[in-house]
């Protein structure tokens, strides 16, 4: 099994139980600290909506798309018409089923695909939420470069991804992290994410650092999978709930004490005459 299957195609089911209804594996983006889970990965879709300024008719690619929970808000919310591409064989089948079960067939569509072979352009808006990670330093010029050119001139990019608090700490994740849940992951500090989006094609325009959401996040889901233990221990095997259990609980103190962090970092590329189409303030 690759090994990016070795992490997503565990159990649909397991994911139900770990990250709830809105069967999203990121940082969500809590109103105020008695958000429930679900508003708060709500409210997270709806802030990447606002910073692309997306608009009924516009064409959304999601690279990295999960379980379709962007593509299907935007598709709902923002009248949309947007397409996910994942790796992950059971997450696009997830997804295909609940675009189909909520009647979003005509605005939403995932794919099992390598974003990198996603043949559209010309997309108004790239979202990318939780992919950075698996880029890796050396290839993040050709990502962004291969973002920038699969829209038109003045979309925008929303780049969401955990990074780490300096530029000079190692890459790879390593230990624990890397031998039991994500191997060949990479986290970089925002500077090192930011400098090859400028040098390919984008220009920044805003960065966030939403670290405390994310621990918040994760206690989310260390409540959600005490609540459903033994049902995840049914699932997945006592050994993979335990690890889950610990990779959780580790992630929360690393957001608290920041060693780890998560940007959102907004580019745009630039149209003619460096035209950027963008409002002189924010509005989100
Ligand atoms: C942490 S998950 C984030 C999922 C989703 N955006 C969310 O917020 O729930 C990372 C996603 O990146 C996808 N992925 C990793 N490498 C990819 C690639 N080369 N092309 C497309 N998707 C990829 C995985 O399949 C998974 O869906």
């Amino acid at each position: 099994m690759p090994r990016l299957s070795r992490h997503y195609d565990v159990s649909n089911r397991f994911y139900e139980l770990v990250l709830g209804s809105s069967m999203t594996y990121t940082c969500a983006v809590h109103p105020d600290a008695e958000a429930s889970l679900e508003t708060a990965q709500a409210a997270q879709y709806d802030l990447v909506a606002r910073k692309l300024e997306l608009e009924p008719g516009f064409r959304l690619l999601d690279v990295g798309c999960g379980w379709g929970g962007m593509v299907m808000g935007a598709g709902e919310h923002y009248g949309v018409k947007a397409l996910g591409a994942t790796l992950s064989q059971q997450q696009a089948e997830w997804a295909q089923k609940a675009i189909a079960g909520r009647g979003l067939a005509d605005r939403a569509e995932v794919r099992l695909l390598d974003y990198r072979d996603v043949p559209e352009s010309g997309f108004d808006a790239v979202s990318s939420i939780g992919l950075t990670e698996h880029i890796g330093r050396r290839q993040l010029g050709a990502y962004f470069w291969r973002l920038a050119a699969k829209l038109r001139p003045v979309g925008r990019l929303l780049n969401h991804c955990i990074t780490r608090p300096t530029t000079r700490e190692r890459a790879r994740i390593g230990g624990f992290f890397d031998r039991y849940v994500f191997s060949d992951g990479e986290l970089l500090g925002v500077g090192t994410v930011v400098s090859p989006m400028q040098n390919h094609g984008l220009e920044p325009r805003h960065s966030e650092n939403l670290r405390e959401h994310y621990a918040m996040t994760c206690r989310d889901w260390g409540e959600n999978l005490e609540a459903n233990w033994e049902e995840a221990i049914a699932e997945v095997g006592l050994r993979r709930a335990r690890v889950w259990q610990l990779y959780i609980a580790a992630s929360r103190v690393g957001f608290e004490i920041n060693n780890i962090e998560l940007h959102q970092v907004l580019g745009v590329k630039l149209g003619r005459g460096g035209f950027s189409c963008m409002p002189l303030r924010p509005s989100f």
